[in-house]
């Protein structure tokens, strides 16, 4: 038996990196895991190596109708929706104020903005009919945010407007869901740099060994995190655990924004 014994788990962008992690570890816990993403094979693969009766939805979260269709879809095969982890997001081109187009702008925050606002919205319907004898709503929400939603750094405009948003955003969601009387919890964590996929347009321009030993000076741990690190967190949030914890956040970036020794930013990667 573990903490997550007969829950349902949705993880967006389940396919790849920290969505992957995550998904493999509330299995561990005993979850029905729901992978939403838009690679279909490799979800596929992923799915059938879960257990508990896992499965995958295509899922594209900027997209309220194809929200609208996962959620139903999950209700009528597992009759329950218990965790929310929002974890899709795209790094974008890493645009400044100046360069950045309106349309990388509504391109990057479509689906680091608007995916998070309809997970939450579509999410907590269900979430409601989810508590003991299903009468009461039960839930959990995590939210994937960033150090970048904390701090600003030079460089990824539009990145860093979306993942302070996705804090900000769940704090007032968590705080409607209290006021409501809602059982349903909703709290962001902050990932310094993991090395995922999401880092090779990167490690393509760079070199991977370059890019990940600078990316890694810039943490004080001087090194890049893993998924698992990020996947632990979801797991405490998304457990009984963290039971009084709601409009939180978790920070898991080897010590960056604890202190102003080290500037987290890719412009001086160029030089
Ligand atoms: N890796 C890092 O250093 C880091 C740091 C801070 C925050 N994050 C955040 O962690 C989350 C996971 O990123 P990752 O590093 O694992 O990257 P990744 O590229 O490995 O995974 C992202 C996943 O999201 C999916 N995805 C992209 N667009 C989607 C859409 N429209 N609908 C559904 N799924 C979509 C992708 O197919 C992929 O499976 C992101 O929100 C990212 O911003 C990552």
């Amino acid at each position: 038996m573990g903490d997550l014994s007969n829950r349902v788990a949705l993880v967006t962008g389940g396919a790849s990196g920290i969505g992957a992690e995550t998904c493999r570890t509330l299995a561990e816990e005993g979850a029905t895991v729901v992978i939403g993403d838009i690679q279909d094979n490799q979800s596929e693969a992923l799915a059938k190596t879960l257990g508990n009766g896992s499965f995958y939805l295509h899922l594209d979260v900027a997209s309220e109708n194809e929200w609208r269709s996962v959620i139903d879809e999950i209700v009528k095969r597992c009759g329950r929706l218990d965790v929310l982890v929002n974890n899709a997001g795209i790094g974008g081109r890493a645009g400044n104020i100046e360069n950045t187009s309106v349309e990388e702008w509504d391109r990057v925050n479509a689906v680091n903005v608007d995916g998070v606002f309809l997970g939450c919205k579509y999410a907590i319907a269900a979430m409601k009919r989810s508590g003991p004898g299903k009468e009461k709503s039960r839930g959990s929400i995590v939210n994937i945010s960033s150090i970048a939603g904390i701090v600003g750094s030079a460089g990824p405009c539009a990145y860093t407007a979306g993942k302070g948003a996705v804090r900000l955003m769940s704090k007032a969601i968590a705080m409607e869901c209290a006021e409501k009387g809602y059982d349903i919890r909703v709290n962001s964590v902050h990932p310094g740099g993991i090395d995922t996929p999401i880092l090779e347009p990167l490690y393509r321009h760079f070199g991977k060994e370059k890019a990940q030993a600078f990316v890694g000076s810039m943490h004080p741990m001087n090194r890049m995190g893993e998924p698992r690190d990020i996947a632990e967190a979801v797991l405490f949030l998304a457990s009984e655990r963290s039971k009084f914890m709601t409009g939180s956040e978790i920070v898991v970036d080897g010590g960056v924004t604890a202190g102003a020794a080290k500037r987290f930013d890719f412009v001086r990667l160029n030089k």
